[in-house]
């Protein structure tokens, strides 16, 4: 009976390899691991708007291309299209003067706006500018030259300046209008000027 026990091992054996025996040369290079068990797990037989293979010959486990609608997994926006509910600002960078001179705020301040400003501003300028705007974030002490908000200069400066800084950045900032709408600058300028420039 022994035999059995021989015949069924080397079977097993043998359907471990199999499940192996896999043209790994289509498979790009950062994914060959060479065990690759199940490819249509790993390779969506789907379309995947994030993942378009279009090179079927070199990859046919991940070609996941709509050829039905042109070649393309997810249409491409027209060009200039903006996305629902967003206003673009475009206004030039180097225009900080004209900018700081002439955009007014769409606000009336209340306790409640300044509130969410200071939320707001806790989220986006402290680590860098400090909670209280005197340029001692924790990233200060790494990163230089960051701009104490506190001073005279800025005092002085409208709260259109300060929604063109956090818009288009200035100097070594950068600008922080993908993460922070319109709506939220206009309300970290009004709280900085209100509560961080009025402590003194
Ligand atoms: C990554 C760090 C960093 C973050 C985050 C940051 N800033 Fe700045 N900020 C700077 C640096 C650095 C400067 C100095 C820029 C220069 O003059 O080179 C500066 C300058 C400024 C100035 C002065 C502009 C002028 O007229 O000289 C204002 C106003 C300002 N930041 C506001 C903000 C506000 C409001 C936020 C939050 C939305 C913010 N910053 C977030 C680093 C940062």
């Amino acid at each position: 009976m022994k035999w059995i026990l021989y015949i069924s091992a080397t079977l097993f054996i043998a359907s471990i390899f199999s499940a192996c025996n896999h043209n790994f040369d289509h498979i790009p290079v950062h994914e060959n691991t060479r065990w690759e068990f199940s490819p249509q797990m790993y390779h969506s037989e789907a379309y995947e708007p994030v993942t378009q293979v279009v090179d079927r010959e070199n990859y046919p486990e991940s070609y996941n291309t709509s050829p039905g609608n042109n070649g393309m997994n997810v249409r491409m926006p027209v060009p200039n299209t903006i996305k629902r509910g967003f206003t673009p600002y475009n206004v030039d960078k180097d225009s900080l003067n004209w900018a700081a001179a002439n955009l007014k705020s769409p606000f009336t301040v209340t306790e409640e706006l300044l509130a969410e400003g200071e939320v707001l501003y806790k989220r986006y300028c402290s680590h860098c500018h400090g909670d209280q705007g005197k340029a001692d974030g924790k990233v200060a002490e790494k990163f230089k030259g960051i701009a104490d908000l506190t001073q005279d200069r800025l005092k002085a400066a409208s709260e259109g300046h300060f929604f063109h800084v956090i818009s288009k950045g200035k100097g070594r900032m950068l600008s922080h209008a993908s993460q922070i709408s319109q709506e939220e600058r206009w309300k970290i300028a009004h709280y900085v000027k209100e509560k961080l420039q009025k402590t003194e």
